[in-house]
């Protein structure tokens, strides 16, 4: 931890370009944190993983319109500006970027960055156009702020393999860290979005890391059929009739395709909606 000072914020792709380029000049390896603001350990830990591992750290704090749907949280979505540069302070963050949605998208915008197939599966099926909006910013704030290294989340497997890919296939210069999951004590995956939770639903929400667990002891006992891993994991959301499954799978880590036998590394995922409130959660398992 470098100082206690609030991190200089700035509104504008200009001031960011002003702001970066004596760093760049001066060949700093400068890593970028992008997020959506409502700060939790989470974040903190991708923002700790780019100070370590960088000379120069860039925060952007920007709730993204396009990549919520029409009926979705974009409205309530936890707006903290305050308080996320003080969870930011201890860290010694060079620059946060917290622009307006008009700087990010003028009048008269027209433009989106598109990835096929990895977003047509499961995030991508549940949320038509939600990566969409994912692929376009994260590629504009690419550009604004020209990271060497960018930081995600393992708790959006899906958006890094996304990402991954959006990078390779357009070359940009950027190279992608991902970072584990944090959980608390009893497991919740850590979620901006877990401030909608009563205390009932927090409890409930439980099934989802809950029923990941279960699919990794499954694995390490020496299950390879996915068909009887999956049934034992709907098994724990069937005792929680309050939670509305959306999805469950054993997926491949790169291709995401579902796989019928553990053969090698995979990813188990899990959606499903506590109240109003939509969750997601992943492990990675080794067999
Ligand atoms: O993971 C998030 O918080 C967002 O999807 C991201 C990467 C900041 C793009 O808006």
């Amino acid at each position: 931890m470098a100082s206690s000072d609030l991190p200089p914020v700035v509104r504008t792709v200009q001031e960011v370009r002003r702001h970066l380029e004596p760093l760049r000049a001066e060949g700093e390896r400068i890593g970028f944190v992008p997020t959506m603001g409502a700060l939790h350990q989470g974040h903190l830990s991708l923002v700790e993983a780019c100070a370590r591992e960088c000379d120069a750290t860039v925060v952007s704090i920007f709730v993204n319109p396009t990549q919520f749907g029409p009926h979705e949280d974009y409205d309530k979505y936890p707006r903290s500006l305050e308080k996320d540069l003080e969870a930011l302070a201890p860290w010694g963050v060079d620059l946060v970027f917290a622009p307006a949605v008009e700087e990010m998208y003028p009048p008269g915008f027209q433009t989106q960055v598109l990835v096929s197939g990895v977003t047509e599966l499961w995030e991508g099926r549940s949320r038509p156009g939600h990566f969409a909006g994912v692929t376009t910013v994260v590629a504009k704030l690419f550009h604004i702020v020209q990271p060497h290294v960018a930081y995600f989340g393992h708790k959006d497997y899906q958006q890094s393999v996304v990402v991954r890919q959006m990078v390779r296939d357009l070359n940009l210069p950027v190279e992608i860290r991902v970072c584990p999951t944090v959980r608390e004590e009893d497991g919740l995956a850590l979620s901006s979005r877990n401030a909608y939770l009563s205390p009932e639903q927090r409890q409930q929400a439980l099934v989802l890391s809950r029923s990941l667990r279960l699919a990794e002891q499954m694995i390490q006992q020496g299950q390879r059929r996915t068909e009887t891993i999956l049934a034992e994991m709907k098994k724990l959301y069937d005792q929680q009739p309050d939670v509305r499954l959306d999805y469950l799978a054993v997926v491949e880590p790169d291709s995401l395709l579902p796989v019928e036998e553990v053969a090698g590394p995979v990813v188990v995922l899990t959606a499903a909606w506590v109240g109003q409130t939509r969750l997601i959660d992943n492990l990675r398992v080794e067999p």
